[in-house]
């Protein structure tokens, strides 16, 4: 037999490597990594952690909705691929709610599409839009996925201060007056994750009008559109006049719903936006499966009220974790919207040690577990973003627990300070 010509695997050719594109090497390590390793720790080891860390909705969906699954995954014929831009009466539904809620007419044919989850669908719509040399502004502090599914699509990234809307406005408008080449893509994203600010229809109508101006398309992340308190109602980008030529609206059943798990997503607005979306999604994906897509119809056709419930429930569990840290001495940052509180670390530990070491001195000596706002980009330091998946009575335990790590903390500060002196 003659002799392979197959190089053989002898040490000279070094062991196999994998080579990972540079899209993925050059991603950030992921902040969140510590911590949730560190929960998932302290939980084997038997510790009962209070989890205000990610906005994972802890409530189930309506019974009808559950219901409704059931019975069409019992269906034979629910079980072939779908179709990837979801079927028309979901589509249908999500434009009777547009134009309930906000006035909007949609055509579900060429200005809606259905995404698995709205992350997915913001991403894809990234891929979509940016390529190498391109650039989006967001805002800052940051959602994560807001900045890497730039990243990933090979665009650059310019991250503006959202906590004053004014100045955001005028520093989108200077921006593009400024950089060349000019932004392609604004990001938004109202009641802000993690910032919880928030806007009115007006702000809508000047970005509209910035968006025309420096031919700037526009992505609203409207995630939170359905968790609102205090008769506080988030306005949708795409009621403000002209906002279909410029930009698309992503919704979501995740939250509002209490359907994070089933993966079901909305992008509305502008036709051609949405065709460039559905192209990618053409030949990455074959669609969300059908039953869920029918129990969504039911959901959004008959759980309005249960929806608006659910704003209660966050709403009052907002107000125990909020009351108890103003009793606490921290500020009042009662958000009017989203699932999340967006609270300034109090002094002297603001001073003493960045959020990061905060976060995880309250998670390993308190027992809870809080994102730290270094993790939404180099604007939130100084910031935790508390979420309100945890029952009222759970997030009064909460604040006891910080309450009483904290009284540990200083202490032991004061000891160390004092051998310190003495030293
Ligand atoms: C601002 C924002 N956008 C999008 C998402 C993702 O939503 P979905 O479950 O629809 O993918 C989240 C989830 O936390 C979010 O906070």
């Amino acid at each position: 037999m003659s002799e392979s010509r197959v190089p053989s695997d002898s040490p000279e050719n070094g062991p196999f490597q994998v080579q990972v594109a540079q899209r993925v090497t050059r991603l950030p390590p992921y902040l969140f990594g510590r911590i949730n390793k560190m929960i998932y720790d302290k939980r084997v080891a038997g510790d009962d952690v209070i989890e205000l860390g990610m906005g994972n909705p802890s409530d189930p969906p309506q019974e009808v909705v559950i219901e409704k699954l059931v019975e069409a995954a019992r269906n034979p014929g629910n079980h072939r691929y779908s179709k990837s831009n979801g079927i028309a009466n979901l589509r249908r539904e999500v434009g009777a709610k547009y134009f309930k809620k906000y006035g909007v007419r949609l055509d579900p044919e060429s200005e809606v599409i259905t995404c698995l989850g709205s992350k997915e669908g913001f991403s894809h719509m990234c891929l979509a839009l940016m390529g190498p040399g391109d650039t989006a502004i967001v805002p800052a502090p940051y959602f994560p996925v807001h900045v890497y599914a730039v990243a990933l699509a090979s665009g650059n990234v310019i991250s503006l201060d959202v906590t004053d809307s004014d100045k955001f406005l005028s520093d989108i408008a200077y921006t593009c007056e400024t950089l060349y080449p000019k932004p392609k893509l604004l990001i938004l994203c109202y009641p802000h994750n993690p910032s919880s600010v928030v806007v009115e229809q007006s702000f809508f109508d000047e970005v509209v009008k910035l968006a025309k101006r420096y031919n700037l398309m526009v992505i609203s992340d409207f995630a939170y559109a359905d968790v609102a308190f205090d008769g506080y109602q988030p306005p949708s980008f795409l009621a403000s006049e002209g906002a279909k030529e410029v930009g698309v609206e992503f919704t979501t059943m995740s939250k509002g719903y209490n359907m994070a798990g089933w993966r079901v997503g909305f992008c509305s607005g502008n036709a051609e936006m949405i065709n460039a979306l559905a192209t990618i999604k053409g030949y990455y994906d074959y669609g969300m499966f059908q039953a869920i897509q029918i129990s969504a119809i039911v959901a959004l056709r008959e759980t309005e009220a249960a929806v608006e419930e659910q704003s209660r429930v966050y709403q009052g569990r907002r107000d125990a974790l909020c009351d108890g840290l103003v009793r606490m001495g921290w500020e009042d940052a009662r958000p009017k919207a989203g699932m999340f509180v967006w609270q300034p670390v109090p002094e002297p530990w603001r001073s003493r040690m960045s959020t990061m070491d905060f976060a995880m001195m309250l998670l390993t000596k308190g027992n809870v577990a809080v994102s730290p706002g270094s993790g939404f980009g180099p604007a939130g330091e100084g910031f935790l973003r508390m979420s309100l998946v945890e029952n009222e009575e759970r997030l009064r335990q909460a604040v006891r627990q910080i309450k009483a790590c904290l009284k540990d903390a200083e202490a032991e500060y004061a000891g160390k300070a004092s051998v310190g002196a003495a030293g």
